[in-house]
């Protein structure tokens, strides 16, 4: 167990039996955040990756996103979780271990370990996430599942599955749900199932969630909604790199902005600055000149189609299992597994 530790440069917190966390060392995250913001702020096309969201405020506005009338992606996918556990239920092994990117949703995870509790008399649970609102989620469900343990892993997702491709023998369901899978270009989100086609063991599995194509008006009021929560959400990632890397983002000079790319079948979201400013950086040594108008891209989410899903999963090496959906076909599941030889 320490070699993990030691290998991959993980610090290993003890908080009690039934819960660790491994955390990489602080310094080298921080100087990630800069770096990345330097080098994606710096270019013409000027970038912040949406992982970037999920401090404390992003990870309570998005919370708040998924209650919001508009946004029916998490409500539908948990409607569709609620309605497969017996389907799932048939594919966890008494000693199967649940992974999870993301630690999400509460209310999504204790769907799936309610399932593996009718199979299993004690329940494994890895979730990943670089935020720390991991900490906080864990001891949630600890206090409702007395027979769980935990061990978090604070950390990207490429990261964390790098982790687990070394952990142990055991199976595993690894879960992706809410469409984050959406967020990566296709070019990324190849290159992304084949790291998971190989943190995966033979007869492993994966569960992932992903948004259909739908209607524009559907689609652009659950990334524009009336109460504005979205908005605060988008905006939110300028005060975070004003309090994390010592910029001066003036909130009051920038718009919220998502539309609809009906070809490419993705919402794209940006922050637009409303004026000629400039903004200094300075943990990332960048000094940002904007003109009026000019957008700085922050998301991208893509929507699918069945067969695209399929053949995504398919194009990594992945076997496809089951997919399920709801009714109006909104939103997807689907169970691939890594086949025993290739
Ligand atoms: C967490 C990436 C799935 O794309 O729907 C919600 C994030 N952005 N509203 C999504 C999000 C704006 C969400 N994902």
């Amino acid at each position: 167990m320490s070699t993990v530790q030691e290998n991959l440069n993980y610090k290993q917190y003890v908080v009690d039996s039934n819960l660790r966390y491994f955390k990489p060392h602080a310094t080298a995250v921080e100087a990630t955040f800069a770096q990345e913001i330097s080098s994606s702020l710096g270019r013409s096309k000027k970038f912040i990756s949406p992982k970037f969201f999920y401090d404390m405020r992003g990870s309570d506005l998005f919370e708040q996103i998924c209650l919001l009338p508009e946004y029916y992606p998490t409500r539908t996918e948990v409607s569709i979780l609620k309605k497969m556990g017996n389907d799932l239920a048939a594919h966890v092994k008494s000693d199967t271990r649940l992974v999870e990117l993301g630690s999400g949703s509460s209310v999504k995870t204790r769907i799936l370990l309610d399932v593996f509790s009718r199979v299993q008399d004690s329940t494994e649970y890895i979730p990943i996430d670089i935020s720390e609102i991991l900490a906080e989620s864990s001891e949630l469900l600890l206090r409702d599942y007395t027979a769980l343990s935990i061990t978090g892993i604070m950390d990207s997702y490429e990261g964390g599955l790098e982790f687990l491709k070394q952990y142990d023998s055991r199976q595993n369901l690894i879960i992706f749900l809410g469409s984050s899978f959406g967020n990566f270009s296709p070019e990324y989100g190849h290159l992304f199932l084949q790291k998971m086609r190989s943190a995966m063991k033979p007869g492993d599995l994966f569960l992932i969630g992903l948004d259909l194509v739908k209607d524009r008006d559907v689609l652009e009021s659950a990334y524009d909604d009336s109460q504005g929560v979205t908005a605060q959400f988008n905006l939110n990632v300028l005060l975070r790199i004003n309090a994390e890397l010592g910029a001066d983002f003036d909130l009051g000079n920038f718009e919220h902005c998502s539309v609809y790319d009906a070809e490419n079948q993705r919402i794209e979201m940006h922050v637009r600055s409303l004026a000629d400013q400039m903004v200094m950086i300075s943990k990332s040594g960048l000094r940002l000149e904007l003109q009026k108008g000019e957008m700085i891209h922050t998301e991208y989410s893509h929507k699918y189609s069945l067969p695209q899903i399929g053949c995504m999963l398919r194009d990594a090496g992945l076997e496809v299992v089951r997919t399920w959906t709801d009714e109006k076909e909104m939103f997807s599941l689907t169970l691939a597994r890594r086949p025993a030889r290739t």
